[in-house]
């Protein structure tokens, strides 16, 4: 007996050395974690089950039959976050550098099967090569079994990828179906062709990092919802976006006792929004004296900054923060920002997290770049996410709700349960100026006159009462009980109950 258990005990520890020391090394020298020290960092203490430990790849092409690694380039298992189930994969770069062959992506599904039908999130950290070269089809076959998971899994589960090293050809698929993509700065890059093809096809000559770093996901490109330093900032935020989050969409998101309290006043809101109507403030300045402790995890915190999405708890619950941030381009709504709320609301109400608007919008932007790029289906992104979400909607419009912004931006049009308006709100069709220059077209060439119509609209339009006066603000509210308010319609909303009509699924326009 004692044979077998040292048997064993020998057998594990090969496996864990992974593809050995040596390239355990080389992963340090670049400035990574192995895929072991990854999921120590992020579990609990102790919490780890290993699942397919000693499973080895089947290939016997160029010669491979002799170059087995137990794992085959993945560790998968399941532990906890904060006591929370969570199930996980990790690629490993030390064998064969992670790249997918037909057994290693039989472990992933294995995973994400296990995690689909008892309700935990799947986290996949990706560090890996692509497909294994030396299977060819099999390959393939394995990353398209993924892929259907993962889509079978979306608004199921969380899915959350970690981008820690190369992740490339097949490998960037599954986390582009996923919740969120993380990325850390200067080891990581994602891309579907490799700066070689890119070479070859296009006569483009680009880096690993101008092609697909952190810095043009987590920007430019918008697939990546945000890049962390290291590997370990990385590992630590994602245990506190965690904490935020539903296990499954069969449950509410984790409240928590909240040592903040629920009517916690904030004067420092009543002159938050400047006197002069053009000048900017910072929304996050908003939510962050609105939630419970200040504490808000921002989603793509550097990506269309025209909106600011994230979340935070409120009174404990946690809540999805969407707000338009005049700091970038005066709160405008684009195709970016739209695509990246519309996103975020859509998980929010996959995941039963309530909503809260704070809206500042002087309305859509205008523009060549932006029709040519498709504002009308972007935007449209939005407005469809925010109609169809039967989470509870709390919408605060702090100052400007102008034009169709106004009606996408959790209006009550759309099912916002809860509208204030503070009394520096502005809900108009446009601008004064602008109002004025249409309607009295005839008057361009005087501008006395011009002032004078603008000013007449701004009298009418610039204040929420004509909007509360016909019920689509339900209440006029002082800014600094902006926290308090919202908690208690929050707390009339817990067995909030709407539906849509039976549908197969809807038609979003992508
Ligand atoms: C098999 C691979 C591999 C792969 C790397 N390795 N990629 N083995 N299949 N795809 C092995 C290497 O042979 C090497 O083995 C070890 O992993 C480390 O690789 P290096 O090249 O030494 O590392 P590095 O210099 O850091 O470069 C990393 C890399 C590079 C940029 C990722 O390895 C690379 O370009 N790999 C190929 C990427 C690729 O084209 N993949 C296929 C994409 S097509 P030894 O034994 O020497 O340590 C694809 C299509 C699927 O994925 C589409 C499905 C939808």
């Amino acid at each position: 007996m004692k044979d077998v258990l040292e048997q064993l005990e020998a057998k594990r520890a090969a496996a864990r050395m992974g593809g050995g020391e040596a390239r355990i090394a080389a992963q340090h020298g670049k400035g990574k974690l192995s895929a072991r020290e990854r999921i120590e960092l992020l579990l609990d203490d102790g919490s780890f089950e290993e699942w397919d430990m000693f499973v080895e790849h089947r290939c016997v092409d160029f010669g491979m039959a002799e170059k087995k690694i137990p794992g085959d380039g993945v560790v998968t298992g399941h532990g906890t976050i904060n006591g929370r189930l969570v199930y996980l994969f990790s690629k490993d770069f030390t064998v064969f550098g992670g790249s997918l062959s037909e057994t290693h992506a039989q472990k992933i599904v294995k995973i994400q099967k296990a995690a689909i039908q008892n309700g935990a999130p799947i986290i996949g950290i990706f560090d890996a090569g692509g497909a294994r070269i030396q299977e060819g089809v099999a390959s393939l076959g394995g990353y398209a079994d993924i892929f259907l998971q993962n889509t079978l899994a979306s608004g199921v589960v969380p899915q959350i990828s970690m981008i820690m090293g190369p992740c490339a050809g097949g490998d960037v698929y599954s986390p582009a179906i996923t919740d969120f993509i993380f990325m850390v700065k200067d080891t990581s890059y994602m891309y579907v062709t490799g700066p070689d093809v890119v070479k070859t096809v296009t006569n483009e000559t680009v880096t690993h990092e101008e092609l697909g770093g952190a810095s043009i996901h987590a920007k430019k490109s918008g697939v990546a919802d945000g890049a962390f330093e290291n590997d370990i900032e990385a590992l630590v935020q994602l245990r506190r976006l965690i904490d935020f989050l539903p296990l499954s969409n069969r449950e509410t998101p984790p409240k928590r006792p909240s040592h903040d309290v629920a009517d916690r006043q904030e004067p420092s809101l009543d002159t938050l929004v400047p006197s002069n109507p053009n000048k900017p403030y910072d929304i996050k300045e908003l939510i962050e004296k609105v939630a419970d402790e200040g504490d808000f995890f921002e989603i793509a915190p550097d990506y269309a900054a025209n909106i600011v999405t994230g979340f935070g708890r409120l009174d404990g619950q946690p809540v999805g923060f969407v707000a338009n941030q005049p700091m970038s381009l005066a709160g405008v709504l684009d195709s970016d920002a739209s695509r990246k709320a519309g996103r975020f609301v859509r998980f929010c109400d996959a995941f039963n997290i309530p909503i809260v608007t704070f809206v500042d919008v002087p309305g859509f932007l205008p523009g060549t770049k932006q029709e040519y790029g498709g504002l009308i289906k972007h935007g449209a992104k939005l407005l469809f996410a925010y109609a169809e979400a039967t989470v509870p909607k709390l919408t605060v419009i702090t100052r400007k709700a102008y034009g169709g912004a106004y009606d996408v931006m959790s209006s009550k049009h759309l099912r916002g349960d809860v509208n204030y308006a503070w009394p520096t709100a502005e809900i108009a069709v446009m601008g004064a100026k602008g109002a004025a220059e249409i309607i009295h077209r005839k008057d361009a060439a005087d501008p006395d006159k011009m002032a004078a119509h603008a000013k007449e609209y701004e009298d009418r339009f610039a204040n929420p009462f004509v909007a509360a006066g016909r019920g689509y603000i339900d209440d006029v509210i002082m800014p600094h009980n902006t926290r308090k308010r919202l908690i208690s319609a929050l707390r009339t909303l817990k067995n909030k109950k709407a539906e849509n009509p039976w549908k197969k699924h809807d038609n979003i326009p992508l």
